[in-house]
């Protein structure tokens, strides 16, 4: 279980890159009016595929994890909702994050659609930076009281 949390905390670099990459790309081909390119394609794919990856490890690590709900007795008078921690791992970061998944598939998507170039691009990009920004603002920085962990775990 410990390997899977790391790989979901490397995987992160992983999303942040590639999504960066894709909106970086989207706004150019929106703006140059561009003919969408099987380069860009593939990278909104693995962007995509990342993502899923990320989102199918944190659903194993939300059951069976450290702190899953199959793993974890909450004491009597306990409320997730009043703890900052299981508030977080179990309510705000899946939520967050599966809808950020769900706006980079939709991203993605714009590649398949029989509309303009120049509009998949645009779309795509205006989905893949809400998606970046509810990621960021999701992610367990280490700055960020009671949840935070490390930037590269085991460093
Ligand atoms: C797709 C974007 C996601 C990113 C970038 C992301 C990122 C992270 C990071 C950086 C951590 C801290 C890992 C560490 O301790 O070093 C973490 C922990 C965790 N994430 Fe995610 N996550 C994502 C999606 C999800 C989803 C969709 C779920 C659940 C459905 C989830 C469930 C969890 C859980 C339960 C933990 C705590 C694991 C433990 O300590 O046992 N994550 N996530």
């Amino acid at each position: 279980m410990n390997a899977l949390v790391i790989l979901h905390s490397y995987l992160r670099w992983i999303i942040l890159v590639l999504l960066l990459a894709s909106i970086v790309k989207s706004y150019s081909g929106w703006k140059g009016n561009k003919a969408l390119s099987a380069g860009d394609k593939k990278l909104w794919l693995f962007t995509m595929i990342s993502a899923h990856t990320t989102l199918l490890i944190g659903l194993i690590l939300l059951l069976f994890g450290s702190m899953g709900m199959f793993t974890t007795t909450l004491e009597p008078g306990t409320s997730v909702m009043k703890d900052a921690k299981l508030r977080f791992y179990w309510v705000e970061h899946p939520t967050m994050m599966i809808l950020a998944v769900v706006l980079i598939t939709i991203g993605r998507g714009q590649a398949k659609k029989t509309i303009a170039d120049a509009v998949k691009y645009k779309k795509a990009f205006w989905f893949f930076l809400i998606a970046l920004l509810l990621v960021l603002a999701s992610i367990p920085w280490p700055f960020r009281q009671a949840i935070g962990r490390a930037l590269i775990p085991g460093i």
